[in-house]
């Protein structure tokens, strides 16, 4: 027989070890030891990925099913901060990206690998192609064996006063994503410039736009070379209905009388639409891209390499809208998840200093976790 106080010690010694196991197994999916277990002896992060959007989460979350751990930097600047409902994304359909965003970094907290730091990295550095140095506003810095930029970009929007002032409430710049809202509108104005300022682009768009507006009108906005090119394309293609206005527009406002949004010209007159089709030019944050030598192309977008989305620069990724001509949720998607596998396929089995993960040796770990299980 133990005296009393021993067996009482001994009691509230084992209630207060439970106590504590089960507090680190409670996030962890399917009951398995929780993975903050694994030694970080170097300090050294498997991935950093900036951004932590559509992309950068997509590629946390097939880098996590390697087991790799993974920083996610984000400043909560995502491209459609207005946050309109969501389309094109299966099983999203009118949803909130921010939703999507939130339900995505929980599914990825669970797994225990994945910190984020809400911070804007500011500098970025490199050793070597396993080694990374990033920097965040605050002066903390944190390192990695690997880097996915999914930063997306900006929008250059165009010079016309009113115009920032309506984007994207009464101009879309993508009639797959938002255009089905607008059906059946009574007229629309397409203004060739930025990336519909090619004639052949700008004819697609007019058809695009004449599927939700019963008129529609191509605005050049003072390029008058570039109405008679896209009107003669509009002939060839027997769309010669479609009238083309060069006029310079001096701004744009919203029309409450209509729900509309009138465009006042050089000449003193007005015409309301129901709506704008335009999409603006995007440009890349300075900075990070510069200091990596990341090359870019002519719009402005990281260049990567099919299919895991290699930039020039070993050891670093692109993802999403920063390196994506097709800017939108699912190609973000893709490309972080195609990249994630790249990366994964890059770095070694995570070892522990002692050249095994505990978590897969025997021993105590093994006996704790059955009793915990039991
Ligand atoms: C009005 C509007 C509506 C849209 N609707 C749809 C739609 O219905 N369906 C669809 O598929 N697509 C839609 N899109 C496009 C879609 O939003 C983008 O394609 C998508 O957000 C791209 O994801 P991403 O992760 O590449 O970039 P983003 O979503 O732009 O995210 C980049 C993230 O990186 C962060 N970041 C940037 N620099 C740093 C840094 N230095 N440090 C830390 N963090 C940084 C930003 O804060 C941001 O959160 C819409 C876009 C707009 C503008
Ligand atoms: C490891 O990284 C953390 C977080 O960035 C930092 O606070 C700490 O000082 C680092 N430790 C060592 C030993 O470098
Ligand atoms: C479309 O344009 C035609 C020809 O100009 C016009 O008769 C018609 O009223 C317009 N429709 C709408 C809905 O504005
Ligand atoms: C609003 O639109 C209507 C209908 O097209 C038009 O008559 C009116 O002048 C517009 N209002 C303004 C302030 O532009």
């Amino acid at each position: 027989m133990f005296p009393l106080e021993s067996r009482l010690s001994s009691l509230i010694w084992f209630s207060l070890s439970a106590f504590l196991l089960s507090l680190l197994l409670i996030n962890s999916p399917e009951g398995r030891l929780p993975l903050i277990l694994v030694d970080h002896p170097d300090n050294i992060t498997d991935v950093l990925i900036l951004g932590g959007s559509h992309a950068g989460l997509s590629g946390a979350l097939t880098l996590a099913r390697h087991q790799h751990d993974i920083i996610v930097f984000d400043d909560s600047k995502p491209r459609n901060w207005w946050n309109t409902p969501m389309h094109v994304l299966p099983t999203w359909e009118h949803r909130s990206p921010s939703d999507l965003r939130r339900t995505s970094r929980r599914e990825l907290q669970s797994t225990g690998l994945v910190t984020f730091v809400e911070e804007k990295i500011v500098k970025v550095e490199k050793e070597h192609d396993s080694l990374f140095h990033a920097t965040g506003s605050s002066g903390k810095k944190w390192s990695g064996k690997k880097l996915l930029v999914a930063i997306g970009n900006e929008f250059d929007y165009p010079d016309i006063p009113g115009y920032k002032d309506n984007f994207p409430d009464k101009i879309l710049h993508c009639l797959f994503t938002r255009g089905f809202e607008f059906r059946g509108s009574a007229s629309a104005g397409v203004i060739a410039a930025d990336l519909a300022s090619s004639p052949p682009h700008a004819a697609i768009l007019v058809e695009d736009a004449s599927k939700f507006a019963e008129n529609v009108t191509l605005y050049t906005n003072g390029d008058h070379e570039l109405a008679k090119a896209i009107s003669t394309i509009l002939v060839q293609k027997g769309e010669s209905h479609i009238s083309i206005d060069p006029r310079k527009i001096i701004r744009l406002a919203k029309n409450t009388t209509s729900n509309g949004i009138t465009l006042s010209f050089s000449d003193g007159n007005d015409r309301t639409e129901s709506f704008l089709v335009h999409q603006p030019a995007t440009k890349m944050a300075e900075g990070i891209v510069g200091e990596l030598g990341l090359e870019t192309n002519a719009r402005g977008d990281i260049v990567t390499k099919m299919p895991f989305y290699q930039t020039n620069v070993p050891g670093v990724f692109a993802a999403g809208d920063s390196a994506n001509p097709f800017k939108n949720i699912p190609s973000a998607i893709f490309q972080g998840a195609n990249a994630g596998a790249g990366i994964a396929r890059e770095l070694p089995r995570r070892f522990t200093r002692h050249s095994t993960n505990r978590l897969q040796s025997g021993g105590l770990t093994t006996w704790f976790t059955n009793w915990i299980r039991a």
